[in-house]
C-alpha cells in the first residue's frame, strides 16, 4: 500500500499469542515500558499492538468505545503513554460484524472507526476476518484502507484473512501486510506448516506490503530454543513482520537474545526488500536452503534441518545466484563472526542439529554478483 509505511517489514509486539483475551491497560503499558528498557526498541521493535478483546461496544451514534473493565481510561490514554516512550500503538478490529472473540466488528462502521482510531492516535490497524466470510476480502479491506487513508493520519494497515482468496494477489494495493496462513500455534508442526506455505508465494511481497506467516511464538515455551532460533531466522529471511508474541514483562535472557540478534534482524530490514525463497531441498525436504539477495550484493542464507537427526548441508554459489568461481566471505549471522573465504561452495564443519539452522551471509569479494 502506497501510504509511506511498510518500507521494511513491521517490527513490534502483539498481545494475542501470550495473553489472548486476558489483556488490560497495565499489561499493554508495562509491555511497552519493557520493550524500551530491555533493548528491544533499540533493536528496531516499535509497534505495541493490542489484539482482540479491547472493544466494549458502540454508543448510540455508532462510535466504538473500549471495554471499561480492562481499559477504564480508554485507548487514547494508553496511546499517549506509548507515544511518550517513543513507540507506536496498534489496535485490532474485524472486517465482519463481530471480531473472532465476539466483540464489535467494523463492518459498515469503517469510516467511523477509522476516525476514532485517528483521534486516539492509533498508528497501526490489524483487521481480522471473522463473521465476514460472505464478503470479498479485496473489496471489504479496500473500504477500511480508504477510510484510514482519509483520516490524514499515517496508519499501517495489516490484513488478516488467514490466506482466504489468496490475499497475496491483491494485498500490496490494499494493505501493508496480509496474513497468508491459519493462526500459528506454539509448536514445531504449526511453525513449519506456516513456513512451508510461504515457499510458493515469495515473489508477491515487497516494499510497502509483506506476506505475513503470522506472529512470532519465540519465548512462549512450546518449542526448544533451537526451534525458536530457526523460527526467528526464517521469519527474518522471509521478510515476515517481526511481531513478538511472548511475555515481555518477564522475559528471559535466551528469548531476548533471539529476538534482538542484530545481524539476523538486519536481514529482515534490508532496504532492497526482496523476500527470501526456498531455493533447494534435499531428502524429500528434510533439509532445505532458503536464500535472499541483499542490497549490498551479498546473499542471506538459512541452511535448515527439519529432520530429527543432525545433518550437514552443502551450499553451492549457483544455488544462490552467484558465479561459482567467485570468492566470497562467509559470515555466521548468529555468532556474528566470519567463517572465512570460500570459492564456489560452503559446507559447515559442524552438523546442523535436529530442527536447527545455520544463518549465513555470503558476500562476494568483488562485491558483484551475477544478478
Ligand atoms: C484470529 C486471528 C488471530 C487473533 C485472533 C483474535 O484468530 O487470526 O491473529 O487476532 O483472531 O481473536
Amino acid at each position: 500500500l502506497d501510504n509511506g509505511l511498510g518500507l521494511t517489514p513491521q517490527m513490534g509486539w502483539n498481545s494475542w499469542n501470550f495473553y489472548a483475551c486476558n489483556i488490560n491497560e497495565s499489561v499493554i503499558m508495562d509491555t511497552a515500558k519493557a520493550m524500551v528498557s530491555n533493548g528491544m526498541a533499540d533493536a528496531g521493535y516499535k509497534y505495541v499492538n493490542i489484539d482482540d478483546c479491547w472493544a466494549g461496544g458502540r454508543y448510540p451514534n455508532g462510535t466504538v468505545y473500549a471495554d471499561p473493565n480492562n481499559f477504564p481510561n480508554g485507548i487514547k490514554y494508553v496511546a499517549d503513554y506509548i507515544h511518550s516512550l517513543g513507540l507506536k500503538i496498534g489496535i485490532y478490529t474485524d472486517a465482519g460484524t463481530e471480531t473472532c472473540q465476539k466483540r464489535v466488528g467494523s463492518y459498515g462502521y469503517e469510516i467511523n472507526d477509522a476516525q476514532t482510531y485517528a483521534e486516539w492516535g492509533i498508528d497501526y490497524v490489524k483487521e481480522d476476518w471473522c463473521y465476514a466470510t460472505l464478503e470479498n476480502p479485496e473489496q471489504r479491506y479496500q473500504i477500511m484502507a480508504n477510510a484510514l487513508n482519509s483520516t490524514g493520519r499515517q496508519i499501517f494497515f495489516s490484513l488478516c484473512d488467514w490466506g482466504y482468496l489468496s490475499p497475496w494477489t491483491f494485498g500490496i494495493s490494499v494493505g501493508n501486510s496480509w496474513r497468508t496462513t491459519p493462526d500459528i500455534k506454539d509448536n514445531w508442526d504449526s511453525m513449519l506448516a506456516n513456513l512451508m506455505a510461504q515457499a510458493p508465494i515469495s515473489s508477491f511481497s515487497g516494499i510497502g506490503g509483506w506476506n505475513d506467516p503470522d506472529m512470532l511464538e519465540v519465548g512462549n515455551g512450546g518449542m526448544s530454543s533451537i526451534e525458536y532460533t530457526s523460527h526467528f531466522s526464517l521469519w527474518s529471511l522471509l521478510n515476515a513482520p517481526l511481531i513478538a508474541g511472548c511475555d515481555l514483562i518477564d522475559i528471559d535472557d535466551e528469548t531476548l537474545q533471539i529476538l534482538t540478534a542484530p545481524e539476523v534482524i538486519a536481514v529482515n530490514q534490508d532496504p532492497l526488500g526482496v523476500q527470501g525463497s526456498l531455493v533447494k531441498s534435499f531428502n524429500g525436504g528434510l533439509q532445505q536452503i532458503w536464500a535472499k539477495p541483499m542490497l549490498d550484493g551479498s546473499r542471506a542464507v538459512v541452511l535448515f534441518n527439519t529432520d530429527t537427526n543432525p545433518a550437514s548441508i552443502q551450499l553451492n554459489w549457483a544455488d544462490i545466484w552467484l558465479v561459482p568461481s567467485q570468492d566470497a566471505i562467509v559470515r555466521d549471522l548468529w555468532a556474528q563472526s566470519n567463517l572465512g573465504s570460500y570459492t564456489s561452495s560452503f559446507e559447515s564443519t559442524n552438523e546442523i542439529p535436529p530442527h536447527g539452522c545455520i544463518m549465513l551471509s555470503i558476500l562476494p569479494s568483488n562485491g558483484n554478483s551475477s544478478n
